[in-house]
């Protein structure tokens, strides 16, 4: 029998175990914000690094920066996000709830939550376009002059900085610029949890390459993307497939797109969007800054503005697909067990470390295993309750290994080694647990 996995028993678990909160939750929360809890800021960390190796250390010419959030205000109007960074806002003359125009099928009417807004007897307004970037002011003056953007994409950070990589680094194409970073929009109807948020981290890649080779580029990284999904954080590949934009789908910057799309409970939604970014925003960086970003190859004689291929995922995102992925039910001893079957690399914690018993130096004989691990990986020490229970709660925060110290521990010095999966055991000698837990989360 397989498991159904909805939103609600992800939110529920997510907050009963420590990996996302309501922000402000004291306060009745603030609207579509959330807090990241223990466990969800290792679960974080882990698609961090497995992203940044994947796309970074493991390949010769791509490199990362980090840049500022808030930037010079004149590179919002060279990236087109000034004119053109809205979307569609219709209000509902009744109730005064504001909708995406092209989100109406899909939305509620707030008073009558059985209908779509403009079903419920109220009538809607025309379509007008509605930026999503926040604006601020810096400095102690609120003027024109001082107004500032929260960035919506870390992408313009990278394409700033073309030229210093290119110099600083002797880089030339084709080559990256990556980052992770906090991006912001004001959207107009964030919700099903952390899948689409005001504030958000984002992951994205500048490849920059000579006209002409951007659309094998374009394949090329379609694949690979694809890849770290299945390969790398273990994503089943029946729930991811591509959606290839139409021409009026296209975002302002691009050429093509192809959308990662996930089966979330709500239906097949973006994931990941991988863009044909042309020379769009090196151009026109070039155009407001007065500043030549062409590149010169000194093997061919030849003068161009790099083309660009972007792969850019959101890592809030990433961690509901893990968990919605990774959710299960089962029967364990007769009991109706939850559990995250997490691949051990992504797991947010690695093992747990019981004594069977609280007596006979086993708590003492676990702990100095658990001082051993916790240098190397993220691991539990737990000693409450049975250990069928114990078993239980790392089950269901997806732990792949537990490890228990028993009366037979004491004599030869081995450990049991269960696996959260099979729920098999097998006896390890200590001497040999850090080698074979290496060997089974790295593996
Ligand atoms: N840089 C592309 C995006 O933010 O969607």
């Amino acid at each position: 029998m397989s498991t159904t996995v909805t939103m609600e028993k992800i939110v529920n678990l997510a907050k009963r175990r420590g990996f996302v909160f309501q922000s402000s939750e004291i306060y009745g929360g603030f609207g579509s914000t959330w807090d990241y809890g223990p466990l969800g800021i290792e679960l974080k960390r882990n698609i961090r690094e497995s992203w940044w190796r994947y796309m970074i250390t493991s390949r010769d010419h791509i490199v990362g920066i980090e840049s500022a959030i808030l930037m010079h205000p004149r590179v919002w109007e060279a990236s087109g996000h000034v004119a053109g960074f809205s979307d569609p806002l219709v209000d509902c003359k009744k109730c005064k709830a504001r909708f995406r125009a092209d989100h109406v099928a899909q939305a509620q009417c707030p008073e009558k939550p059985s209908k779509h807004p403009g079903e419920c007897g109220g009538e809607l307004t025309e379509a007008r376009q509605f930026n999503l970037m926040f604006k601020t002011f810096v400095g102690p003056v609120e003027e024109d002059a001082s107004v500032a953007f929260l960035r919506p994409e870390t992408a313009q950070g990278m394409f700033v900085n073309f030229l210093n990589v290119l110099q600083s680094g002797r880089q030339k194409p084709p080559f990256g610029i990556a980052q992770i970073g906090k991006s912001f929009r004001n959207e107009i109807t964030p919700g099903n949890f952390i899948f689409r948020t005001r504030e958000f981290e984002q992951m994205e890649m500048e490849f920059f390459v000579k006209p002409g080779r951007d659309d094998e580029w374009f394949e090329f990284w379609r694949t690979e993307r694809m890849r770290w999904y299945t390969e790398h954080l273990g994503i089943k590949a029946e729930h991811l497939r591509f959606h290839h934009y139409a021409p009026d789908e296209l975002a302002h910057y691009a050429k093509a797109c192809s959308d990662i799309e996930y089966e979330y409970p709500f239906g097949w939604s973006e994931l990941e969007g991988v863009a044909n970014r042309t020379d769009f925003d090196l151009k026109r960086h070039a155009e407001y800054s007065g500043k030549d970003l062409s590149f010169y190859d000194e093997e061919t004689k030849e003068r161009f503005v790099p083309y660009v291929i972007e792969p850019a995922v959101g890592v809030d995102r990433i961690l509901l697909i893990l968990m919605l992925d990774a959710y299960d039910e089962d029967v364990a001893e007769g009991e109706t067990r939850a559990v995250l079957r997490f691949k051990p690399c992504v797991a947010p914690v690695k093992a747990a470390v019981f004594p069977l018993l609280r007596k006979d130096g086993q708590p003492e004989k676990a702990r100095e295993i658990y001082t051993l691990l916790k240098q190397r990986w993220t691991v539990q020490y737990d000693q409450a309750g049975s250990i069928g229970r114990r078993y239980r709660r790392q089950d269901e925060i997806g732990t792949p290994f537990g490890i228990t110290v028993d009366h037979q521990t004491m004599a030869d010095n081995t450990v049991t080694l269960r696996d959260r999966d099979s729920m098999q055991q097998e006896r390890v000698p200590i001497d040999r647990l850090v080698d074979e837990l290496q060997r089974r989360i790295e593996g």
